[in-house]
């Protein structure tokens, strides 16, 4: 198992996104596998530490890049690390996620939130996509959500950046397996991590919150086998009889009320 996922993926794998909870997860199970680690995120101190941790752990090499990916120059700061270096997994990991009402948001963070989901994604899938299709081999994943599944209010530029990932993945995983390239659109169900707490949620009867561990490995097990996968068994069973046993309206009603039970109430200033 190791070995064949570091034969179709190594030796390099980049993990945006990596200092702290699904990403630094996928960053340690990719070591795990066998792989050598570039990580990027903006907080220095966490990769330093992560980075320790897992050369410790694996015995694989790390580089980071502390870099802010909503910026518009984020090659130039990338390629001087990743230039000598044969990235055969690209996990594009690194989100903003806060829940709250539209209007209650800046349009600066809108937009960040925007760059940081989406377009470092796109820039880094054409940047290392076009290298894995020239040597035959490699590996995409796009971290998706169920939010992706249909419109969900205070979190709508969220759901869209993730509907953007879904849709993105599974048209690569279709056009990129003639080089040899897999591709996953992953939909992260309900995670403890950093990000998850720091929007305060309430525990909620029909909503469980996974762990790291499992979640990621699900991920990484997918590759290569589906263009996209619901995190958690429940998940896919709860997203499976959505989609066929209520209208579009009712779905997004549903959805956005579950929000409002775990992340509001929230009032009507604006
Ligand atoms: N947890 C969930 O329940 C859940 C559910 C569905 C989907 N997801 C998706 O899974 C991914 C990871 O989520 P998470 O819960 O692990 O989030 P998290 O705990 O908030 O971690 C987010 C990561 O992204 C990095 N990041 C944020 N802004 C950045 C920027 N401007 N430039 C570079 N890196 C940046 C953060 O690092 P720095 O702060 O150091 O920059 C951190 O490493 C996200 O794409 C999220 O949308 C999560």
């Amino acid at each position: 198992m190791t070995n064949s996922f570091a034969a179709k993926y190594g030796p390099w794998a980049l993990v945006t996104g990596a200092s702290r909870g699904l990403g630094a997860e996928f960053a340690r199970q990719c070591a795990e596998r066998g792989l050598n680690i570039i990580q990027i995120a903006t907080n220095a101190d966490l990769l330093k530490a992560q980075a320790d941790a897992i050369i410790r752990d694996y015995g694989v090499e790390v580089r980071t890049i502390a870099l802010d990916l909503s910026r518009e120059d984020i090659l130039p700061e990338i390629t001087p690390v990743t230039d000598s270096l044969e990235v055969g997994l690209l996990v594009n990991n690194a989100g903003i996620s806060r829940v709250r009402p539209f209007l209650e948001h800046s349009l600066d963070q809108l937009v960040k939130q925007l760059h940081v989901n989406t377009r470092a994604g796109l820039v880094l899938a054409y940047h290392f996509g076009r290298k894995m299709a020239e040597r035959r081999r490699g590996g995409i994943i796009f971290l998706s959500s169920g939010s992706a599944m249909c419109g969900t209010a205070y979190c709508a530029n969220y759901a869209g950046t993730k509907a953007y990932n879904l849709v993105i993945a599974e048209s690569l995983w279709y056009e990129l397996r003639r080089y040899g390239v897999d591709v996953l659109g992953f939909m992260a169900g309900s995670t403890k991590t950093p990000g998850w707490d720091a929007n305060e949620p309430k525990p909620y009867r029909f909503v469980k919150v996974m762990d790291v561990k499992p979640v990621v490995a699900e991920a990484l097990e997918a590759l290569g086998k589906k263009p996209s996968l619901i995190a958690g068994r429940s998940n896919r069973l709860g997203y499976f009889l959505m989609g066929r046993t209520v209208s579009r309206a009712r779905a997004i009603r549903i959805v956005s009320k579950s929000i409002e039970k775990m992340f509001g109430p929230f009032d009507d200033t604006v």
